[in-house]
C-alpha cells in the first residue's frame, strides 16, 4: 500500500493534566447489554422472537441488570419482543429494560406505547453530533443538533413524567451524542449539558450520558483523554452517569473501555463475544474476565462459558474463533514445548504449595473458572516438548513418568508427530507409550520367577532371584542372582544369559486405575554395558512382577536400539 494522504488522522486533544494513567479498575462498571439491539441489528439473520426471549433470559442469568431490548419504534418485531417480555412477565424485578429511539417526536411517542406496563425502563435517545455527520448527513450546524436533542429530551421528560405518575414505574433516561468520537469536545459537552437541563437531571435522578465510539477511530489512550476531559468540563457531573459504547473498528474496544473506566466512565455497553455492527461492540466476556483475573469481581457469571458460547453460536449463527480470549477452543492449549513444560511445572508448584492462588505460567486464568476443566490443556504436535507428552500421560491416563524418562519418551512422540505431520490425540500418545514400553516385543521374555528374602548373619537381608527367561521364543533358560533388592538381583541374574554389565540406576512405581482393576506400574532405569541409559516399564497387579518386567523391557529396548 502506498503512503497516502487519503485518510484524515484523528486529532487528539492536548491534555497535560491527565490523571487516569495512575488509576486502577477496582470495581466493576454497570453493565448494559446491547445484544438484542446493536448485536441483533448486525446479524445476517436476526434472532426470532423465541431466540430473543432466550437471549434475554441468558443475559439475566449471567447477571446483567440493564438490557437494551430493541428499537421498538423502528420495527414491528422489535415492538413485539418488548410486548412479549412485558406481557409475559419475563422481566425480573431487579432488571431494567432499555429501549432505543431517535430524538424524533413520532418515534418517541411510539416508544412510550411500547414500554407500557414495564416497571423499570431506561429510555435511550440519540442524535448524531459529529462534525462529519453534520456536514454530510444533516447539513446543519451544532445549534441545529442541540435543538434536535433538546426537543427530544423535553418530549421524553413530559411523556416520562406522565408515565411515572400513571404507573409508578421507575423511568430513567439515557442520551447518546452519536459519533461522539468525531464530535468536538466542547460541542459534546454543550449538547449533553443542554439535554441534562431539559431532563432535569439531579444527583438523585442522574441521566446516563453514553459516549459512543460509534466508529472507533483513535488510540485507547486518546479516547481516555477525551473521557476525562468530558467529565472535567461537564457542569453538574454528579447528575450524570458516564457510559461508554465502544465499537471495535480498530480492534481496541476492550482497551478503549478499560482506559475509559480509568478516565471516569461508570457504565459500559457491549455484547457477548463482541457481536455488533461491522467489527462489533465491546466484548463483555473479555472485559469481564479481564477484571476477574485482576482479582476484581465483575459481577457477571461466565463460569460456564461453553454453554454461553454454544447458545450464542446457535442464535447468532456466528462462530467464536479459536483464539477468542477466554472462550476460543485453543486458548487453554499449549503446543510449544517450553510452554507445556512451564504449565506442567506450574501445576506441580501449586500442588506442592497448597494452590490458594493461581500461579501457572501461560495460563492467565484457571480454565476451571470458566467451566473448561475437562479440556486437555496440553496438546501434542511436532512443536511439543518432552514435558508435553509426559503431561498428557499423567493428566489423561494417570502414568507419572519419572523426569529422567521424559526426554526419551518425548523423542519417540516427536518422531511420530513429524512422521504423521499433524496434531496427535492423547490416545495416540498412549499407543506410542505401549509400543515403546509396555507392549515392547523384544528378544527376552520373563516366564516365571521366585524371590526369596534371605537374612544375612550381620542382620542384613538380601534378595535371591530365580527365574525362567525365554530368548526369542526358544526354550526357557533358568537364571538366578542375588542383590540388595529384587531388581538388583534380577539384573545380576541376567549376567547368566550373557547380558553382563546392565547396572540398575533408578526405580519408581505407582498404581494406575482403581479398585480391582488397579495395577502397579514400575519404571526402571538401567545403564547398559555401552554406558547408555535405558528405560523400561512393567505393568502388573503384582508390583514385584511389574518391576521385573520393567528390567526385561529396558534390556530389550536397549538391544533393539542396537
Ligand atoms: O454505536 C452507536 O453510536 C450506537 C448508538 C445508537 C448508541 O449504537
Ligand atoms: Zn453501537
Amino acid at each position: 500500500m502506498k503512503n497516502n494522504d487519503k485518510y484524515i488522522p484523528f486529532q487528539p486533544i492536548q491534555k497535560r493534566d491527565r490523571r487516569w494513567p495512575g488509576k486502577q479498575i477496582a470495581q466493576p462498571p454497570i453493565w448494559c447489554s446491547v445484544d438484542l439491539r446493536d448485536g441483533n441489528q448486525a446479524l445476517v439473520n436476526p434472532m426470532n422472537l423465541e431466540e430473543k426471549l432466550e437471549m434475554f433470559t441468558l443475559l439475566c442469568g449471567i447477571g446483567v441488570k440493564e438490557i437494551e431490548v430493541g428499537f421498538p419504534s423502528a420495527s414491528e418485531t422489535e415492538y413485539e419482543i418488548l410486548r412479549a417480555l412485558i406481557d409475559g412477565g419475563h422481566i425480573p424485578e431487579d432488571v431494567t429494560i432499555q429501549v432505543l429511539v431517535q430524538a424524533r417526536e413520532h418515534l418517541i411517542r411510539k416508544t412510550f406505547e411500547a414500554i407500557d406496563g414495564a416497571k423499570n425502563v431506561i429510555v435511550h435517545f440519540y442524535n448524531s453530533t459529529s462534525t462529519l455527520q453534520r456536514k454530510v448527513v444533516f447539513k446543519t450546524d451544532m445549534q441545529g443538533i442541540v435543538n434536535i436533542a433538546v426537543e427530544g429530551a423535553k418530549l421524553i421528560k413530559q411523556l416520562g413524567d406522565e408515565y411515572t405518575a400513571r404507573t409508578g414505574a421507575c423511568l430513567r433516561y439515557e442520551y447518546s451524542p452519536e459519533s461522539y468520537m468525531g464530535t468536538e469536545p466542547e460541542n459534546a459537552v454543550w449538547v449533553c449539558r443542554e439535554v441534562m437541563n431539559a431532563l432535569g437531571a439531579t444527583r438523585e435522578h442522574p441521566v446516563i450520558l453514553n459516549l459512543p465510539s460509534t466508529v472507533e477511530s483513535c488510540l485507547p489512550n486518546q479516547f481516555a483523554d477525551l473521557v476525562e476531559d468530558f467529565c472535567d468540563r461537564l457542569p453538574g457531573r454528579d447528575a450524570a452517569i458516564i457510559s461508554l459504547h465502544p465499537h471495535n473498528d480498530r480492534g481496541t474496544a476492550t482497551a478503549t473501555a478499560e482506559l475509559g473506566l480509568l478516565a471516569g466512565a461508570q457504565r459500559l455497553e457491549g455484547t457477548l463475544f463482541g457481536n455488533g455492527e461491522r467489527t462489533g461492540n465491546l466484548d463483555f466476556v473479555t472485559v469481564g474476565l479481564n477484571m476477574y483475573t485482576q482479582a476484581v469481581d465483575p459481577g457477571l457469571d461466565f463460569s460456564d462459558i461453553g454453554r454461553i458460547r454454544a447458545f450464542y453460536e446457535r442464535v447468532t449463527k456466528l462462530r467464536v474463533p479459536e483464539r477468542h480470549p477466554y472462550a476460543g477452543d485453543l486458548v487453554f492449549t499449549a503446543f510449544s514445548g517450553s510452554h507445556q513444560d512451564a504449565i506442567n511445572k506450574g501445576h506441580a508448584w501449586m500442588k506442592a504449595h497448597g494452590g490458594a492462588q493461581w500461579e501457572i505460567p501461560y495460563l492467565p486464568i484457571d480454565p476451571a473458572d470458566v467451566g473448561r476443566q475437562y479440556e486437555p490443556v496440553v496438546r501434542i504436535n511436532s512443536q511439543s516438548g518432552k514435558g508435553g507428552a509426559a503431561f498428557v500421560m499423567e493428566q489423561t491416563f494417570g502414568y507419572r513418568l519419572p523426569k529422567a524418562m521424559h526426554a526419551e519418551f518425548g523423542a519417540a512422540v516427536k518422531a511420530y508427530c513429524d512422521n504423521v505431520g499433524r496434531e496427535i490425540s492423547p490416545e495416540e500418545v498412549m499407543a506410542i507409550f505401549r509400543r515403546e514400553y509396555t507392549d515392547v516385543q523384544g528378544l527376552y521374555t520373563l516366564v516365571s520367577y521366585k524371590l526369596t528374602e534371605i537374612d544375612d548373619e550381620e542382620d542384613e537381608s538380601h534378595v535371591h532371584f530365580e527365574g525362567k527367561v525365554r530368548r526369542n521364543g526358544g526354550p526357557a533358560a533358568e537364571i538366578s542372582g542375588d542383590g540388595n533388592g529384587p531388581i538388583n538381583a534380577a539384573c545380576n541374574a541376567l549376567n547368566l544369559l550373557g547380558l553382563e554389565g546392565y547396572r540398575f540406576v533408578d526405580y519408581a512405581e505407582h498404581a494406575v486405575g482403581s479398585g480391582a482393576d488397579a495395577k502397579g506400574v514400575a519404571y526402571i532405569q538401567v545403564q547398559a554395558p555401552d554406558g547408555r541409559m535405558c528405560h523400561g516399564v512393567g505393568l502388573s497387579h503384582n508390583i514385584n512382577t511389574a518391576a521385573l518386567r520393567g528390567v526385561v523391557c529396558a534390556v530389550n529396548r536397549h538391544l533393539r536400539c542396537g
